[in-house]
């Protein structure tokens, strides 16, 4: 405690990111119910049948449904399997493929990403429809998925119609549509939090794979890809093999996602954590030295702060930096976060920033 000499207490949960956060509760009793005897290695196993089975239902139809370690092979197994030969993958410049997981889908697809420049993480169909010069130039690389973020990586949402567009523009040019749902619940919970709504924004929508996250959702670690078209995935068992994505317990991975698929938890943890963005965001909307755009629309928010006190306030209560050129950061909610760790967040900044 730093009370006597002024410092509030740091509050106990951060908002650096949703992957900082605990594991829930119901994720480790699933967890121990499934670490029970011997179970068949490589997914042949009840859990991971169910937790398939879940995901059917969810989606309201037969999906091919593979678990996977991370985020970062899930997009990269759900983008090898989409890839024609030449093939190249257009996204936008702020997504994670691009960014954030060092060059792995380069470096293990050996495909070239086409990432084209977005305001805050929406890439438009016009961008895709303005690659259609590069189809049938054999010096070009040839546009062959569309991987698009929900929610973006800028806490932005497409609409439903939006990537029903976007799909519609890549499915003319021959393309087809991965979708990063590291943060599809959050997406989903936004939209309304109903079978429906995750169903207007994927299968209506014409997405093709979807890479469905857990680790952030109140999960210990596992992803899952999901192939809307199981014909698409008819290579898919080999090359999560091969991109070293096929934990030999998946088990462990499947009796995560029954219990996260399970009375709606995955909603509930995302709406909590978009909730709780909304509330950190109207208590430090109007603070002295806090700039900041529109509310979230889901479980992010993007402060601009005096350079000067950035390092202060990050040493007491850690987050990241978003774009430190414009000393730009990102605070981020999760399925546990409290009102005491906005209300001990918000002391900080008066003290620390105003
Ligand atoms: C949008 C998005 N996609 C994918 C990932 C993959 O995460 P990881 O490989 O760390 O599990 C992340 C993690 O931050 C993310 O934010």
């Amino acid at each position: 405690m730093n009370t006597s000499s002024g410092i509030p207490p740091a509050p106990e949960r951060r908002f650096a990111s949703d992957n900082n956060a605990a594991v829930h509760p119901l994720i480790l009793e699933s967890l121990e119910r499934a670490n029970r005897g011997h179970a068949v290695a490589y997914g042949d196993d009840p859990w991971t049948a169910s937790a398939e089975e879940a995901f059917n239902e969810l989606f309201g139809q037969q999906v091919s449904t593979l678990m996977v370690w991370n985020g970062t092979g899930a997009n990269v197994l759900a983008l090898a399997t989409l890839l024609s030969p030449a093939g190249a993958v257009v996204c936008s410049d702020a997504s994670h493929i691009n960014v954030d997981e060092t060059g792995a889908p380069e470096r293990i697809l050996g495909a070239k990403l086409i990432d084209v420049p977005t305001t805050q993480g929406k890439i438009t169909p016009d961008q895709v429809l303005n690659l259609q010069h590069l189809i049938g130039v054999v010096h070009h690389v040839q546009p062959s998925v569309l991987s698009l973020t929900q929610s973006t990586e800028w806490g932005t949402m497409y609409t439903p119609n939006e990537i029903g567009a976007l799909c519609d523009a890549a499915h003319s040019m021959g393309m087809k549509v991965h979708l990063d749902g590291a943060r599809i619940a959050n997406a989903t919970a936004a939209l309304g939090g109903t079978q429906q709504a995750l169903k207007s924004f994927t299968v209506d929508a014409g997405v093709d794979v979807i890479s469905f996250g857990g680790a952030k959702n109140g999960m210990m670690y596992g992803e899952a890809v999901i192939y809307l078209d199981p014909e698409l995935a008819r290579s898919a068992p080999y090359v999560r093999k091969q991109v070293t994505q096929l934990p030999s317990k998946v088990r462990y991975i499947s009796a995560q996602f029954s219990a996260l698929l399970t009375d709606d938890l995955w909603i509930k943890n995302a709406r909590h954590a978009n909730e709780m963005a909304t509330l950190l965001y109207g208590q430090t909307v109007g603070l002295a030295g806090v700039t900041l755009d529109g509310a979230p629309e889901v479980n992010s928010i993007f402060p601009v702060l005096p350079a000067a006190h950035i390092e202060a306030l990050r040493d007491w209560s850690f987050f990241y930096d978003w774009d430190s050129h414009h000393q730009q950061v990102r605070w981020m909610t999760a399925w546990d976060t409290e009102l005491a760790d906005i209300d001990q967040f918000v002391a900080g900044i008066g003290h620390f920033v105003g």
